[in-house]
């Protein structure tokens, strides 16, 4: 079995290559990335002496390096994660979220029909679905929720869904599309919330939290994500998206709280800042489909995997000491010295 995993080096990615090779030591792994900002090789220094391991840097959009990528190798399966994936990002500049997301999905697809791939999984996301109200609790996303993307980097994610379903259709190949709902663990960029307000505390810096806090994102920890996905390329159906979520919706400020409260650091140190445009309410996974048919769930409890990844970001300081003060000093400049 030959795997091409893309966007390895980032953070699902390369959870997902460690987890398959504890899982499945036989497979054959090659990882293809771009290696953008959020692409880290020190992420796969443990695999990349693996003789079953292969890095590959290309565009995902670039047809004939994935040509001659998909040529030389001959994957089984392919598995996308490469994306851009910030939505502070693709508000401020929407382009290079349609060209990797949408077009770059375009260019695997026929990549995968012409070498005959046996099975192309889409790593997607709840956020297609747009948002759910706060004063709904009983409403949770489906399979067959219409999608209705807020923001251009879920609009973005939304098209390449729609392609993987139309490809799968019109050419009937075996695409699987999975929507999960927000992740944390190990090796997440330290722009998105959990690893940002870590950082910051650890610094005695302020904690940005936007708008009222209220906002509500249902998180799951990285190994039950790839659990699922690895379970959809053994046992799911070509032509099936799968939703992928633990119910455990938690609004942002308790998650920021909770973080806090493992480091022993102030609540005064939460600024609340402008919020961000569009924001999304809520996201909220019924999970039920993949639990049914798949016999999946979700096996770490938000306390374990909270505090596991609080000791994670304290363990391994190197790895996101370098990005805080590096070119993402930068950005974090942009989006935040006058929100
Ligand atoms: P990430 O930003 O940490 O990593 C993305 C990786 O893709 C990086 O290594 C980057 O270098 C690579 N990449 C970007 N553009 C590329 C291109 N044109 N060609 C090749 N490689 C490229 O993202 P993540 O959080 O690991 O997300 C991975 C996937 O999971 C994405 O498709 C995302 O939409 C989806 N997802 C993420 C979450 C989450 O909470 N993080 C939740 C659900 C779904
Ligand atoms: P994020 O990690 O960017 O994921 P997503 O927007 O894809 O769900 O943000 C999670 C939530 O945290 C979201 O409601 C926005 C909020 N947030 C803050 O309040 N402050 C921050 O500095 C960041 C990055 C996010």
């Amino acid at each position: 079995m030959k795997m091409l995993i893309t966007g390895g080096a980032g953070f699902i990615g390369s959870n997902f290559i460690f987890y398959m090779r504890r899982r499945h030591p036989d497979y054959a792994l090659v990882c293809v990335d771009k290696l953008t900002y959020a692409g880290n090789m020190e992420t796969l220094a443990p695999v990349l002496d693996d003789p079953h391991f292969r890095f590959v840097r290309a565009d995902i959009a670039d047809r004939q390096a994935m040509y001659d990528l998909f040529g030389a190798e001959k994957p089984d399966m392919v598995v996308n994660f490469a994306a851009e994936t910030h939505v502070d990002r693709s508000i401020e500049d929407p382009s290079v979220f349609l060209q990797t997301n949408v077009m770059g999905t375009q260019v695997l697809l026929d990549a995968s029909r012409k070498y005959g791939v046996k099975r192309y999984h889409q790593v997607s996301t709840d956020e297609v679905y747009g948002d759910l109200p706060l004063d709904r609790p009983d409403l949770f996303f489906t399979e067959k929720t219409p999608l209705h993307a807020s923001s251009p980097y879920s609009a973005s994610k939304a098209g390449a869904d729609l392609l993987c379903g139309a490809y799968q259709r019109t050419y009937d190949m075996p695409v699987t599309v999975s929507r999960c709902s927000n992740n944390y663990g190990p090796y997440q960029f330290p722009e998105k919330l959990i690893p940002l307000m870590i950082a910051n505390a650890l610094a005695d810096e302020p904690l940005p939290v936007y708008g009222q806090g209220l906002n509500v994102r249902d998180w799951l920890y990285v190994d039950d994500h790839c659990a699922a996905i690895d379970l959809i390329l053994e046992k799911g159906r070509p032509g099936q998206v799968y939703n992928i979520g633990g119910h455990n919706e938690m609004r942002n400020i308790d998650i920021v709280k909770t973080i806090l409260s493992i480091l022993g650091k102030p609540e005064s140190l939460i600024r609340y800042v402008t919020d961000r445009k569009g924001h999304d309410l809520r996201y909220a996974i019924d999970p039920t489909f993949i639990h049914e048919e798949l016999g999946w769930s979700p096996e770490t409890k938000f306390q374990d995997g909270i505090a596991r990844t609080v000791q994670w970001y304290l363990d391994n300081r190197a790895w996101w000491e370098k990005i805080v003060s590096g070119e993402y000093r930068d950005y974090y400049e942009r989006m935040y010295a006058n929100r």
